[in-house]
């Protein structure tokens, strides 16, 4: 649980209201119906909980259709519907902010920065000025609810100038923390970041500031001692003073709700796995290959798809007998990058399936449709190998969803070893470098023909990992970090 009252800054809101009906239908009823929808996993999910109990305060971009049409002259409205027990705080941003906030400098400066995709930065005039004014909009909105005893809780990459500005302008008690949930790159690949040291003395307003592992934590502090010189930096201690604020520099590596998983997997009938697998036209006597992404050039997709080509290539006996289904979700298509990835995934899998395919066999099944919780865990429960193959990735998730649903324990990972994920669960999943891409085909050969007592072995060690530090223990972890931070802070004022 939270010390003090819990105010959440995340881009992303927990709860988004939408139109039900198109516009036409609603014209002649006069009134459009409004749903909502419900955080269904990840950080979110994880979160709502915990802000309900301190009876808190979430602030984020208000991004869905009829956000605006259920809160208060102060953008506020109660949430969860069903048993209002905290605040939901709405900004509403222009085109122009979200063009160059998020589309702009978060996410063509920031996120191909952080990830090591120097050549992908896009810096266009006006981005970094917005980025300011959007984070100087969410300062504003912390401050106007923050009180004596509260926690403030940022959320990763879109808020890095923001705590400084919230330390100018909130009590002297109150707790300021963040978690930065991406990469944090090396101190020669940030020095290309443009206004990196405005960022880095921004982070700096936090009196906690969370990363997945330790060598993002190292990282920063190395950023920290090239580029604010005015910064005392106590490395053994991972302490930074500056500007009147101590902040604590932490690594810890955010699970997933293991135990939801494992229950969903659980519950998914034998019917669910076979009812998709005729969907996608795929022999239910196949071994299944499953790869889940979010649309992004970080995930790897055309190194996995290449590797997946060249174990067909050598593999003649595999031909019909495996089948690799890939699952990628629609992400930031405004940013030309995403969308000539995109063009290059799909005409890739294209290529490779009319190289290999017969009338009776895709060797490839690729799909952008929406998966509900169930379909997802009825695939990760089915599928034999798990390939999770990032150029590089802050944690990855996935890797952990797909072992806590692997609930027959026979299934396999293969995992980059540029995630953070791979911190902890390496030794027992087969580990890929996903730019070798001979060295990547071989990984799947050893994991289609891997004995099943080893595939049990493998994965029953990757379970107890990814229950042991699941997302309450992530949760907890943190908590005790901030309560900590918050005692010091009101010892000291
Ligand atoms: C990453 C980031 C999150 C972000 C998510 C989805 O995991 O760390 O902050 O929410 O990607 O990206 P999107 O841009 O759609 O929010």
């Amino acid at each position: 649980t939270c010390p003090g009252s819990l105010i959440v800054v995340s881009n992303r809101q927990p709860y988004r209201h939408e139109y039900e009906d198109d516009e036409e239908a609603a014209a002649e009823t006069a009134s459009r119906s409004i749903e909502v929808d419900e955080p269904t996993g990840g950080l979110t999910a994880g979160l709502d909980p915990v802000v309900q109990e301190s009876e808190g305060t979430w602030i984020a971009w208000g991004d869905g259709e009829a956000d605006f049409d259920v809160t208060d002259e102060d953008n506020c409205v109660a949430v969860p519907p069903a048993e209002e027990s905290y605040t939901l705080r709405r900004l509403d941003l222009s085109d122009e902010a979200v063009d160059s906030y998020y589309y702009g400098f978060s996410n063509r400066v920031l996120w191909p920065l952080c990830h090591g995709f120097t050549d992908l930065v896009e810096n266009r005039s006006n981005d970094f000025d917005w980025y300011r004014t959007v984070n100087e909009r969410f300062a504003d909105a912390v401050s106007e609810h923050a009180t004596d005893d509260s926690v403030v809780w940022l959320q990763d990459y879109h808020f890095a100038l923001a705590p400084g500005m919230i330390r100018e302008s909130v009590p002297q008690s109150t707790t300021i923390a963040q978690f930065w949930h991406i990469p944090w790159p090396l101190a020669r690949t940030f020095q290309h970041c443009p206004a990196g040291g405005s960022l880095l003395e921004g982070l700096l307003g936090n009196d906690l500031l969370g990363f997945h592992v330790d060598r993002y934590a190292e990282r920063f502090l190395d950023c920290v001692q090239r580029y604010v010189p005015a910064a005392s930096v106590d490395r053994s201690r991972r302490v930074v003073r500056y500007n009147g604020t101590t902040t604590r520099v932490v690594a810890t590596p955010m699970g997933v709700d293991a135990e939801s998983y494992d229950r969903d997997a659980r519950s998914v009938s034998d019917a669910a796995a076979s009812e998709l697998l005729e969907r996608y036209d795929i022999s239910p006597e196949n071994v299944i290959g499953l790869g889940v992404d979010r649309l992004d050039y970080s995930k790897g997709i055309p190194e996995r798809l290449a590797a997946l080509e060249r174990f067909f290539e050598r593999n003649p006996s595999w031909h019909g007998e495996f089948t690799f289904v890939q699952s990628c979700s629609l992400s930031r298509t405004n940013i030309r990058t995403y969308e000539r990835h995109g063009d290059l995934v799909r005409s890739e899998v294209t290529r490779i399936n009319q190289r290999f395919g017969t009338d009776d066999w895709t060797p490839i099944v690729y799909t952008e449709d929406y998966l509900s919780n169930d379909e997802l865990c009825a695939l990760y429960r089915r599928a034999d190998v798990m390939v999770v193959s990032p150029l590089c990735d802050g944690m990855n998730l996935v890797a952990q969803e797909y072992v806590a649903a692997s609930v027959d324990g026979d299934g396999t990972l293969l995992l980059s070893d540029r995630t953070g994920a791979h911190e902890t669960l390496g030794s027992h999943a087969l580990t890929i470098d996903p730019a070798d891409i001979d060295g990547f085909a071989s990984q799947l050969e050893v994991a289609v023909a891997m004995p099943l007592h080893g595939r049990q072995r493998r994965i029953r060690t990757l379970r107890n990992r990814v229950f042991d530090g699941d997302l309450e223990w992530w949760m907890d972890t943190q908590f005790d970090w901030i309560r900590r931070v918050h005692n010091e802070r009101r010892s000291d004022t």
